[in-house]
């Protein structure tokens, strides 16, 4: 019988992308699938914090192996910000539009303009824990360009690159994401404690 492990999500997207990536190697179930239809607790002010929350929330509700995942965008000028507060920078909601009118706001007139997208997943598993990270590099470009993707992509410009994040595909965005690298650290790991 194959291996279960639950992915403390409900993101259809997010779902899709690790199962392709695990191909059958190990029975990905949602947080639907185990039937946890609670708002799980994100309140540390870490993007590792909120990772070990949720999954350490699922293995001991649940008693489930499980894994989950936090992203942030960084940006250097503003010393880290907005980082773990990504989703909720403007507003309580995720108010993507918004997000970026604030960040665009924050950065007029900095010379600098780093920043790097980073994806912590935190991995429970018979009671130990493993963490496995992603990041990306990149500037925030002075107006939006692109509409693809969502949250931050239409100000992110990957080093190396010369469209934001909204102006790739999704193929062209996967293959250098922060969340797609920190997916496929953890799907080698997974992958080699094969029998
Ligand atoms: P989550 O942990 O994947 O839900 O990401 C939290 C927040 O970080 C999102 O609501 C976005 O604001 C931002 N974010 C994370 N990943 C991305 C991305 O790939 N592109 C743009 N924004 C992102």
């Amino acid at each position: 019988m194959r291996r279960k492990l639950v992915f403390a999500t409900n993101n259809a997207h997010k779902l899709a992308e690790v199962r392709a990536m695990l191909d059958g190697v190990i029975d990905i179930l949602s947080l639907d699938d185990i039937g946890c239809h609670t708002d799980i607790p994100e309140t540390a002010d870490t993007l590792e914090g909120n990772a070990l929350m949720k999954a350490g929330y699922v293995a001991s509700h649940y008693g489930l192996d499980c894994f989950a995942d936090d992203s942030g965008l960084e940006v250097e000028a503003l010393g880290g910000a907005p980082g773990v507060h990504s989703a909720r920078y403007a507003t309580d909601g995720h108010d993507h539009r918004a997000n970026i009118a604030k960040l665009l706001a924050e950065m007029r007139g900095q010379a600098g303009r780093r920043a790097r997208f980073r994806t912590v997943i935190a991995l429970m598993e018979g009671g130990r824990v493993h963490c496995f990270e992603g990041e990306v590099t990149g500037q925030i470009t002075t107006e939006e360009h692109g509409c693809n993707g969502f949250g931050y992509d239409p100000v992110f410009l990957p080093d190396g690159h010369a469209k934001t994040f909204a102006e790739m595909s999704d193929g062209e965005k996967n293959a250098i994401s922060h969340r797609a690298r920190a997916v496929a650290a953890l799907v080698d790991y997974l992958k080699s404690l094969r029998p």
